[in-house]
């Protein structure tokens, strides 16, 4: 048996084995194209940066699920349907209500699409739904828009306040802010807001979207899938990252102290959260946009320390180890100035990163083939079990 990280081929009479199963291409998609060597991530077809300077959220979520950017009835359309679904659901209240305050946000919002799944499965098999596009669609939307008040909900109760009602004057990112904070959104933070949430919407076969797909595959329904998402999504080496850099931000605390931080950090052999990607080796295409936004908050938000620290913890690492940031990295200490509880950034992610999962899971609807790789065994050769009671 050969055991890779990267492409090779095997010898031909043992089986070859790709841990992680990098270099592997386990299927096709129209959803999104990554492409390492030029920096460029495309959402179906568009460059991710264009859309997030040009788009709306809502006009990105449509084009992931269509394959087209919508028309202007189009967009009314969706918009007039997410205001309809905004409301935080009683039974998806109640059932966050049950978990302590110490749980993970993602433990709650993890919670709160079983929840919604188990209501819109009512009376359909997993076996019809998986066969309905439109039945899928729908349930995508209406996901879609619940998710804000539920993440809203979890960081308002830790912290003791009572929910805000939606407000249908505001678009779907506006209202997040609002429903979150309970004060009217600054245009300048609706749109680095905005922009982020375009920027984590779609990023092909990534650990959390190939587990959707995975569980798509068995014929399973649309809301299984965004629960095993968001489980994959939650690690540190995957979603969690976010989080994880602000916790480094600040355990290092100014800029100052970002050289000799860094010293022991790699001397113990630690992770630098927020840097290094599977996919991209000479840089990720989302981060200069992200950097963007996070520039124009640390100037509103009056924070040149925190500028000054992210730039040279950056500075120092791609000195020392050439590896760049990913997209965690502008936008830990974007949501932080922002106001969102550092727990709170990964179901941020997930409620920008449920429409390219709900995409992947209509495409692995369309054109379906049950995801069951093979493994190589390594354990003891066949043996006789012993006989019950002979010395155990
Ligand atoms: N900090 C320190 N060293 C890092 C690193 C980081 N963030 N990212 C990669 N490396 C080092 C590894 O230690 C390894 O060194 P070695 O060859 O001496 O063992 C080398 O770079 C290759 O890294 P590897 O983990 O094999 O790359 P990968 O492609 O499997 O992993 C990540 C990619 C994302 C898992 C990895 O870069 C990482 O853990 N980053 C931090 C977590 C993070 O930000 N995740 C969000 C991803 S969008």
């Amino acid at each position: 048996m050969t055991e890779h990280s990267g492409p090779t081929t095997g010898q031909a009479d043992e089986p070859e084995v790709r841990r992680g199963l990098a270099g592997v291409v386990a299927d096709v998609t129209a959803v999104s194209k990554v492409d390492p060597e030029t920096n460029s991530l495309l959402y179906r077809g568009y460059p991710v940066q264009d859309l997030a300077a040009t788009r709306p959220f809502e006009a990105v979520a449509w084009l992931l699920w269509h394959g087209e950017l919508p028309t202007d009835d189009e967009l009314a359309g969706l918009r007039a349907t997410e205001r309809e679904h905004r409301p935080l659901a009683d039974d998806v209240r109640a059932a966050i209500d049950l978990l302590p305050l110490t749980a993970h946000p993602m433990d709650e919002l993890r919670t709160a699409v079983s929840v919604i799944g188990a209501r819109e499965a009512a009376g359909l098999t997993a076996l019809e739904a998986a066969a309905d596009r439109a039945v899928n669609l729908e349930r995508s939307v209406r996901l879609f828009a619940a998710l804000p008040a539920v993440v809203a909900y979890g960081q308002r109760r830790r912290r003791g306040l009572e929910p805000v009602e939606p407000r249908d004057d505001l678009d779907y990112a506006a209202n997040f802010l609002w429903t979150t904070f309970g004060q009217d959104p600054d245009p300048v933070v609706v749109d680095a807001f905005s922009r982020s949430l375009v920027l984590y919407a779609e990023h092909s076969f990534n650990a959390s979207t190939f587990t959707a797909r995975v569980i798509t595959s068995t014929l399973s329904d649309l809301h299984s899938a965004v629960v095993g998402a968001i489980a994959a999504l939650k690690g540190p080496l995957h979603g969690g990252a976010n989080e994880a850099v602000m916790d480094t931000l600040t355990e290092i605390g100014s800029a100052d102290r970002a050289a000799a931080w860094l010293d022991d950090a790699l001397a113990a052999k630690r992770k630098i959260m927020g840097f290094g990607h599977r996919v991209y080796k000479h840089g990720d295409s989302r981060v200069p946009t992200m950097k963007t936004a996070l520039d124009t908050l640390v100037d509103h938000y009056d924070r040149p320390d925190l500028g000054a620290l992210y730039d040279a913890l950056e500075a120092e690492f791609v000195r020392r180890k050439g590896i760049y940031p990913n997209l965690d990295y502008p936008s830990g200490p974007a949501y932080h100035l922002m106001g969102f509880d550092t727990p709170t950034f990964t179901p941020l992610f997930v409620a920008s990163r449920v429409t390219g999962w709900t995409a992947h899971v209509l495409e692995q609807q369309a054109a379906n083939a049950l995801i069951r790789p093979l493994s190589a065994y390594v354990g003891p050769e066949r043996r006789e079990v012993p006989r019950a009671g002979a010395g155990d």
